[in-house]
């Protein structure tokens, strides 16, 4: 008799519902959880009683849906994350209402996810990027696209071979496996594009409510300059660690199983991304959570290795005088990830390519 799968995830966005009817439809049941602060998509689709798709996905799903962690819980031992990683502290307060030893939580995208939690759990994962490029269009899912193959790493030492194979059988793509969930973050390429095509085009964004395509008219020459400086920084930090660095490009190159051949092509030319619309105004979460989890990580871990981050610094900088947060203060710093003591050598050390390692 076939097993029937349970998976839950939490997080009832686009992202997380793009997952769950993927899911669904190849027969793992799934719960899905919105916090009771945040019900906006969910209250949507309970109007309607069902979730339709269409685009790379298409069909209805009647979703479970709850807002009560120790439904997610007792579903499975599974828990997916579906929120933005702004989101993750959130939930973990409740989660952390739980004795978790024997689940195992999958953050996607991780952005540190596992540093910044600090507590008991059977295995924790993260990917860099979320599967699909998917946005809610009048209550209805859209998938745009679904990537060829995301990067994936656990935070223990040794995730095991049943980790990798229930990985295997929830993603519905291609899995590369690393060395740790730093390297993971730096493979992020978001923290790349999104900040800086933000920055750079907000006055445009600002004076037609984002009425332009965010790559294909915001990403010219002059941002993709900019964006090569912060790609410098990120491969240094990468480089540092031991890791064989690869830019921003080939990476999204990678996940899409494209061949661009600088970022002006990709901007012109990638089906996922020249269609995007820019967002309505700056406090978005290209921003919010770009800047915040990313940036600030690869700054902080770039500081403590000794690698000039000024590129990073001039765009928080920015940021702050734009929009008034200072992501320096809020984001993911070195405190944030409990890696404050930690020495340089110590760092690579343990985060170098030759372990999976514990980050406590
Ligand atoms: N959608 C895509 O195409 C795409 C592509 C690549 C990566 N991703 C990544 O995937 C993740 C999820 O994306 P998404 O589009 O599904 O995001 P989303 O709709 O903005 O958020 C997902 C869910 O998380 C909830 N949430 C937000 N902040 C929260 C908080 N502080 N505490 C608890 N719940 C919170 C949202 O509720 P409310 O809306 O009610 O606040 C929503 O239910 C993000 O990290 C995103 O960057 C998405």
């Amino acid at each position: 008799m076939k097993m029937q799968h349970r998976v839950s995830l939490v997080g009832a966005g686009p992202a997380g519902f793009a997952l769950a009817i993927d899911l669904e439809k190849r027969g793992t049941n799934v719960l899905v959880y919105s916090h009771p602060s945040h019900l906006r998509h969910v209250n949507d689709v309970q109007d309607k009683g069902l979730l339709t798709v269409r685009g790379k996905l298409e069909g209805s799903t009647v979703l479970r849906i709850t807002s009560n962690m120790r439904d997610v819980i007792g579903f499975s031992n599974l828990i997916i994350l579906t929120v933005p990683s702004t989101g993750q502290e959130t939930v973990l307060q409740e989660l952390k209402k739980f004795s978790l030893h024997q689940h195992t939580i999958v953050a996607v995208p991780g952005n540190l996810f596992g540093l910044v939690a600090e507590m008991e759990v059977g295995c924790i994962v993260e990917t860099n990027l979320s599967p699909y490029s998917c946005r809610m269009d009048e209550e209805r899912l859209v998938v745009l696209g679904k990537k060829h193959l995301v990067f994936i790493a656990a935070l223990q030492k040794d995730p095991g071979l049943e980790i990798q194979e229930t990985m295997k059988r929830i993603f519905p793509l291609e899995l590369k496996w690393c060395s740790n969930v730093v390297e993971v973050c730096l493979l992020n390429v978001n923290g790349v594009f999104h900040p800086l095509m933000m920055l750079m085009n907000a006055g445009r964004i600002e004076n037609t409510d984002g009425n332009f395509l965010l790559y294909r008219d915001g990403l010219t020459r002059s941002v993709a300059n900019a964006m090569l400086a912060v790609d410098r920084v990120r491969m240094e930090v990468g480089e540092a660690f031991g890791f064989r660095m690869k830019s921003a490009v080939e990476i999204s190159n990678e996940c899409y199983d494209q061949s661009f051949t600088d970022l002006i092509d990709l901007a012109q030319n990638s089906g996922p991304h020249n269609k995007l619309k820019a967002p309505s105004d700056l406090e978005n979460r290209n921003i919010s959570e770009d800047v915040s989890d990313l940036l600030i990580s690869w700054h902080s871990l770039a500081e403590k290795l000794g690698i000039d981050a000024s590129p990073i610094r001039a765009i928080v900088v920015l940021v702050e005088m734009a929009t008034g947060v200072n992501y320096f203060k809020i984001g993911r710093d070195l405190y944030k990830l409990h890696l404050q003591d930690v020495s340089r050598n110590e760092l690579i050390q343990r985060f170098g390519p030759s372990t999976r390692q514990n980050g406590h």
